[in-house]
């Protein structure tokens, strides 16, 4: 048995397929560089409700704007107290407050969710009211006003959208598993998403980003890059942006995302910075681990995108999550329609009871 799982197949999805000897990513017969950067995060995520979610409006833009404006109301009936955790734990529990459904109505309210949660969360840390959402506006760029303040740019709005489209679904993830077995229960959407949001923060999974900050700021400069990464993995430190369960071979969503980054127009420096850190990685890493291909994950160019677009990077899961809620919400939908309990069995190896 593999503790990992790694050989199981433990679902058939029509959403999306991670080809991890090919470094390709198709969502719903779309391959990832058809979509990112090309189309908004509602088209996309239309494309993979369809089917799947009950009573699909048309207009899903305006459909989220309003859910938008729904969950908002649950922010004026919060214990402030709960804005004052860390950002992915203050989404974890404000989540946890929406009503439960498996319609159409939970799937765009729990969708809506972490874009107004999470600006409500960073605007409390900076001393700001939280602000409503505008429901005219685009999910990304509403997102990023709701955090900033500031109507942001087109520019700023596409690479948000590129970025939530970038890691809206990903095959059967840790979290998105979760999130099925969740639905399986009949438990609900919002209930799903919660598993899946719970899955997400870990370090190994979507907890990365923030991290790659850390360890691009104490490195400092490129000539620091290999002493700085030799010592981390002397200490036994995993690099974090860098290893995948399924790919052999680089991340696709790591060059969809660095394109995003030059389109944008960032800093040129903090990018260069990024790059060389990458490759002085990827050469320790080779030398390291000659046998076991380690190559660049979403993560790496995750933290260097959402730093750009000047979102700090405690609630860089929370924007993670703003993407992956409707990959989540399209598989606790899948898994629903199969109408099956998702219930595996365990091997006992503990003590035997003693004869009576
Ligand atoms: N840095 C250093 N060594 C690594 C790394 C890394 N990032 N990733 C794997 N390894 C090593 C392991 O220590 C292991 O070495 P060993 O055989 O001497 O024990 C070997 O490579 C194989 O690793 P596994 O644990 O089998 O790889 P697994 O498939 O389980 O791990 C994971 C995948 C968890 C993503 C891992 O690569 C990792 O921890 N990466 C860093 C965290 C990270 O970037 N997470 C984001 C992933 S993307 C996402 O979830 C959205």
């Amino acid at each position: 048995m593999e503790a990992g799982l790694e050989s199981v197949i433990a679902a058939e999805t029509v959403l999306s397929d991670v080809d991890g000897e090919a470094g390709r990513l198709v969502l719903r017969g779309a391959t990832l560089e058809d979509l990112a950067g090309v189309a908004d995060f509602e088209s996309v995520c239309t494309r993979l409700w369809a089917g799947l979610v009950p009573d699909l409006p048309v207009d899903l833009r305006a459909a989220l704007g309003d859910a938008r404006v729904r969950v908002w109301e649950e922010v004026s009936r919060l214990d402030a107290g709960l804005l004052d955790l860390p950002p992915v734990e203050g989404l974890r529990a404000l989540m946890a407050r929406l009503p439960d459904g498996e319609d159409a109505d939970a799937a765009l309210r729990i969708t809506a969710a972490p874009a107004v949660f999470t600006g409500a969360l960073l605007r409390r840390r900076a001393g700001r009211p939280a602000l409503a959402p505008d429901p005219s506006a685009g999910h990304a760029a509403d997102l990023l006003r709701m955090i900033s303040g500031e109507a942001p740019s087109a520019g700023q709005a596409a690479a948000l959208d590129a970025y939530l489209v970038t890691v809206i679904d990903h095959g059967l993830n840790a979290s998105t598993f979760a999130a099925r077995v969740t639905a399986s229960t009949r438990a609900g959407l919002v209930s799903a998403a919660l598993a899946g949001l719970s899955a997400l923060k870990g370090p190994l999974h979507g907890g990365a980003p923030g991290p790659v900050i850390d360890m691009l700021d104490s490195i400092g400069t490129p000539a620091n890059a290999r002493t700085w990464l030799e010592a981390a993995l002397d200490r036994g430190d995993r690099l974090m942006g860098f290893g995948h369960r399924v790919y052999r071979v680089r991340d696709p969503r790591a060059d969809a995302l660095k394109a995003a980054i030059r389109r944008l127009g960032a800093d040129e420096g903090r990018l260069a910075l990024g790059e060389a850190v990458e490759a002085a990685a990827l050469g320790v890493l080779r030398s390291r681990k000659p046998d076991r291909p380690l190559d660049t994950n979403v993560e790496f160019y995750t933290a260097l995108l959402l730093e750009a677009l000047g979102i700090p990077p405690e609630a860089f899961t929370c924007i993670f999550a703003a993407g992956r809620v409707a990959g989540w919400t399209a598989h606790a939908r899948e898994q629903i329609a199969t109408g099956r309990l998702i219930r595996p069995q365990s091997v006992y190896v503990g003590p035997v009871p003693m004869a009576a």
